[in-house]
């Protein structure tokens, strides 16, 4: 698996598999599968409900040999609290005793929203005793991130946000490599959505180089240098979206995804208030 080195010298696979909107019942046995078809890193949240059985798929890899622990890289992320930094820290240790795991390989604010910067100093912290080996921030924008940067000591190492071909990110991506941050997509194949997968000129591509409409848009996304997220329950799409590794898109292909970017989100925008509302209607229970 092809690696990226982040601002603070931890490696991790350029190529993850994500666990958003998996059922908790299926979820076990996504990871299970992923890790076995080659996934080394996998992506959670509290907030996805799957935390437990995340870990248990890990586990079991683990245990029938498939992988060590310290192979894989793991991440998780913090959704918005209604309280001060020692409840984030609570809530990393939470997620860690959930998981089953001595440590995480990257943990990201969820949301720019909610007390950010104390959350901020209770990943630090976490960071320095092992607990957490990678900490960053997601679905920042530049304005957020760069405000954000300046205010802390230590520079997040990853900020996770959608990235696909409706939604290209091009500037933004320029924004946080000024500031090293790495960029990492989610929804790298905006879920389907505005048929991504029929659409003609990713379909046209993927016929030169024998590939399929998936492969083509992770492919794009690796030869940008962004670390890319994809899920499917399905073991077949597993492999397909894995096999990405033994072709390279031309400077006219490139060229050619870069025309169908539309500027915007293919899901909501992160500042609409009726989002901010939904977001706030979900702020974890800190008293768990
Ligand atoms: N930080 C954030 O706020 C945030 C937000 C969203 C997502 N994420 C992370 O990013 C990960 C990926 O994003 P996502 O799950 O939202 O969406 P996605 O990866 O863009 O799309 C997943 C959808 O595409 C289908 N699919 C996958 N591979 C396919 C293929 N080769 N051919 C045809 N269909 C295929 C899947 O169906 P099947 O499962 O049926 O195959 C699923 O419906 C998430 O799982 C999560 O870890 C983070």
């Amino acid at each position: 698996m092809q690696t990226i080195t982040l601002n603070n010298g931890v490696e991790m696979p350029q190529l993850g598999f994500g666990v958003y909107q998996i059922p908790f019942e299926e979820t076990s046995e996504a990871v299970y599968q992923a890790i076995k078809t080659g996934y080394r890193l996998i992506d959670t949240a509290s907030i996805y409900g799957n935390e437990k059985e995340t870990g248990e798929g890990i586990k079991r890899a683990i245990n029938e040999g498939l992988v060590t622990r310290e192979e894989l890289f793991v991440t998780s992320k913090l959704f918005i609290l209604q309280a001060p930094e020692e409840k984030a820290a609570e809530t990393i240790e939470y997620s860690l005793e959930v998981m089953g795991l001595d440590y995480l390989d990257l943990f990201l604010i969820h949301q720019p929203y909610g007390d950010i910067y104390g959350a901020w100093r209770s990943m630090v912290t976490a960071q320095k005793t092992g607990k957490l080996r990678a900490i960053g921030i997601s679905n920042f924008k530049s304005a957020k991130m760069i405000e954000f940067v300046g205010l802390n000591e230590v520079i997040p190492q990853i900020n996770q946000i959608e990235v696909n071909p409706w939604n290209q990110r091009v500037e933004d991506q320029e924004w946080n490599e000024k500031y090293g941050v790495q960029v990492e997509a989610w929804a790298p194949f905006a879920e389907g959505r505005q048929e991504l997968f029929t659409n003609p000129v990713l379909a046209e591509i993927g016929k030169k180089y024998g590939k399929t409409v998936g492969q083509v848009v992770l492919r794009w996304l690796i030869q940008r240098g962004i670390v890319a997220l994809a899920k499917s329950v399905r073991p077949e799409r597993m492999a397909e979206n894995i096999d990405i590794f033994d072709f390279d898109l031309s400077k006219e292909d490139i060229e050619k995804i870069g025309t169908l970017d539309r500027g915007e989100s293919a899901f909501f925008d992160h500042d609409a208030p009726q989002q901010v509302e939904w977001f706030m209607n979900r702020m974890l229970d800190t008293e768990k």
